[in-house]
């Protein structure tokens, strides 16, 4: 299998260990998904979702590891219980904020990857297929909400 980009992703963020680990760590953190002309056509009715993922390549991510310390915890996890950028394959997935479109150019909000990141695919958050109440989260319910912010944020607004 072989994946081409669609796309490339600009944000603000260029330093990995100033990018916010997570979209809701990163509210108002604007971005803009550049989207080849040539898939331009697939963008249609994509401005009635409020939500979107973006899959996109860790383009400067380390070498990966199976086993990993987790931004929000000190305790070694596998790598496929956590988001860690070092994985086998180095794949991105983040639910960003669809701001407005402007032809092959989405712009978007709430961005954790940093500047550059090349694009593989856009899929529409849909409540009704995505949202789910009976979770577990495994060892990050262990972590308090304040904790996480701190932690997660990483990011400063009004320096920017
Ligand atoms: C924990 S990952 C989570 C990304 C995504 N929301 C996910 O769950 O797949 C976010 C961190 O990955 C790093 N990162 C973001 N974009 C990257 C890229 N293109 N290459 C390498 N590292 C990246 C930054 O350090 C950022 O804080």
């Amino acid at each position: 299998m072989r994946c081409l980009p669609i796309g490339v992703i600009h944000t603000p963020h260029t330093d990995p260990d100033a990018t916010p680990i997570q979209p809701v760590f990163a509210r108002g953190a604007p971005g803009r998904v550049e989207v080849d002309p040539a898939y331009a056509a697939g963008l249609r009715d994509i401005e009635g979702f409020s939500h979107l993922y973006l899959v996109y390549h860790f383009h400067r991510a380390a070498p990966p590891r199976l086993v990993v310390t987790p931004y929000l915890d000190d305790h070694p996890r596998g790598v496929f219980a956590t988001r860690a950028p070092v994985r086998p394959n180095p794949l991105g997935l983040s639910l960003v904020r669809l701001v407005r479109r402007e032809g092959n150019v989405l712009h978007v909000s709430d961005v954790d990857m940093l500047d550059g990141s090349p694009l593989l695919d856009i899929k529409p958050y849909i409540a009704r297929f995505d949202r789910r109440d009976d979770v577990r989260c495994g060892w990050q319910d262990a972590i308090d909400d304040a904790t996480a912010d701190a932690r997660g944020s990483r990011w400063d607004r009004d320096s920017r």
